[in-house]
């Protein structure tokens, strides 16, 4: 309510805020988390929490009224349908030359995505992270994150035969035959469950076509791990559906935090402002880098330094299909298990994620999402004539990424026969390359912070998130992201809070 105080306030429940949470309730410090989104615990009148992807409805969407499906096309028509709007649970962010897929509720993209727990290799977390010691991080960080966020890999028997990773193996054969090296990826969908789902033992839920607006049953989202190992220390308290606008130093020390209250249908309700000791941005790399950029240049937080805003990516990420000649599949898994891992060709790394093409029916589509060594980085920055902030990224910038990911599918497609669709991402429209799910960067470690997180000019504040990596990782990025937040909530908790 207005006129709390508070300890400490983390603006986001995603990777970086939920390690925040849970490392300083441990510590025994109360601790507030702001999230904009809803707390996904009441299910609608379908008896279910989230809504599936082949029949989405206003669960989908953070406030839009139609879908915004990143295979936006089928036999080149649009794909999208109307839907009400509402507080949904996937945002897709549009900036002038791109959009940005992003989780909206307790949990934040922990709620939406595929769940896939990769590690970067050792050699390319020194190239993007120097200033950081990759032995403790692969010694202690990389081995803590994996086990609270319930990492577990899946049987490799079952997978040979189970029918809903055909896609997958049809996608390893074709990358096999053409001289490229697959890997198993692990992931925090409990693949237990998922042969319970194959058996028809358990609710469906990731043979059910459920990814990206949500999983009912099997992943360990943030909610069923970090955060409710928080909660269950007693000292977390977290405000849904409240959007922070404003962090400024207050007269007696710390910080005021305004922010914004809505209810689902999005009207506002309230508007509060509270104090806080302390604030941890964990917005993620989007919603972070906003909030800064803004704040910096309307003169609520004037000493933060110039990198704020800049050094933001993609992940190099684009994605592709292919028309496949051998059945993929009718039943398929959403939550990919298996990549192409071509990262050490130097004239250009890739890591593909075979991806679902859950449709429900057999379409003979091979799906990826290519993990790409893209140099462009774009900037955050504030258009005092609208008061938002946009971001400078040019459309030609994913150029490199579509390159190196030819360099792979040109090979398997030539070497199998096969062609790329050109119906799915648009007319005539090859790579989906005007859309985001790995947004990195925007407030980079040991740049537009310390080497921990701390903001300078303004003690008290940290940065948490996705928005501390400079714009790669070279695989999915949340692991690497979970692992940083643990090594600097630990060091922040040793020191600040000494
Ligand atoms: P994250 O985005 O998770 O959390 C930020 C939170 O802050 C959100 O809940 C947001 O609502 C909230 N917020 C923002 N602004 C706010 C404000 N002003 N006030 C209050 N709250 C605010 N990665 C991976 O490793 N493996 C995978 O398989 C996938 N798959 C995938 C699929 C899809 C569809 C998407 C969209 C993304 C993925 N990802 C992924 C990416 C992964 O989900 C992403 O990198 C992380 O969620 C980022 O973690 P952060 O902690 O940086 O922010």
């Amino acid at each position: 309510a207005t006129g709390d105080h508070v300890p400490v306030l983390i603006v986001g429940s995603g990777y970086g805020g939920s390690v925040a949470a849970l490392r300083l309730t441990q510590a025994g410090i109360p601790t507030v988390i702001v999230e904009m989104g809803q707390s996904w615990t009441t299910p609608g009148s379908d008896g279910k929490i989230f809504c599936s992807m082949l029949n989405p409805d206003q669960r989908s969407y953070w406030f839009r009224t139609e879908t915004d499906q990143p295979v936006g096309y089928f036999l080149g028509f649009p794909a999208n349908k109307s839907i009400p709007s509402f507080a949904g649970a996937l945002d897709s962010e549009q900036f002038a030359t791109t959009r940005v897929y992003q989780g909206r509720g307790v949990g934040g993209g922990s709620l939406v995505n595929g769940g896939m727990a990769v590690t970067p290799k050792q050699s390319y977390f020194e190239e993007i992270l120097p200033s950081v010691d990759a032995a403790e991080m692969y010694g202690t960080y990389f081995p803590r994150a994996n086990a609270q966020l319930g990492v577990n890999s899946i049987d490799p028997a079952w997978f040979e035969s189970c029918d809903c990773y055909q896609y997958a193996r049809v996608s390893r054969k074709t990358a096999n035959d053409a001289g490229f090296g697959t890997v198993f990826v692990p992931n925090v969908y409990d693949f237990g469950y998922m042969e319970q789902e194959d058996a028809n033992q358990v609710p469906r839920s990731a043979l059910a076509s459920e990814v990206i607006y949500g999983n009912n049953h099997g992943k360990k989202s943030l909610d069923k791990t970090y955060l409710a190992a928080a909660a269950a220390t007693g000292r977390l308290s977290i405000s849904p559906l409240h959007t922070v606008t404003d962090v400024a130093p207050a007269s007696g020390g710390g910080y005021t935090v305004g922010m914004t209250q809505i209810d689902t249908a999005g009207n506002v309700v309230a508007t509060k402002t509270v104090t806080a000791d302390r604030v941890v941005f964990a917005a993620g790399s989007v919603g972070t880098s906003k909030l800064l950029v803004s704040l910096k240049a309307k003169g609520r937080l004037p000493d933060l330094p110039d990198a704020v805003g800049t050094a933001w990516g993609n992940n190099g990420n684009v994605m592709v299909a292919r028309a496949g000649l051998d059945l993929t599949g009718s039943v398929q898994s959403g939550m990919p298990t298996m990549g192409i891992d071509n990262w050490a060709d130097p004239n250009g790394p890739v890591f593909a994620e075979i991806a679902p093409f859950p449709a429900g029916t057999e379409t003979w589509i091979n799906l990826y999402l290519a993990i790409t060594k893209n140099p462009n980085r774009g900037t955050f920055v504030f258009d005092s004539s609208t008061g938002k902030v946009g971001l400078n990224w040019d459309a030609s910038w994913t150029q490199p990424s579509i390159d190196a990911a030819k360099r792979v599918f040109d090979a398997i497609n030539s070497k199998a026969g096969t062609v790329y669709r050109s119906d799915l991402f648009g007319v005539n429209k090859i790579w989906g390359d005007d859309f985001v799910y790995h947004p990195l960067g925007g407030c980079v470690l040991n740049q537009a912070t310390d080497n921990y997180g701390r903001l300078p000019g303004h003690p008290g504040l940290y940065v948490m998130d996705g928005s501390l990596i400079p714009g790669s990782t070279g695989v999915n990025p949340f692991v690497t992201i979970t692992a940083l937040a643990e090594r600097n909530i630990e060091k922040i908790l040793a020191t600040d809070f000494a």
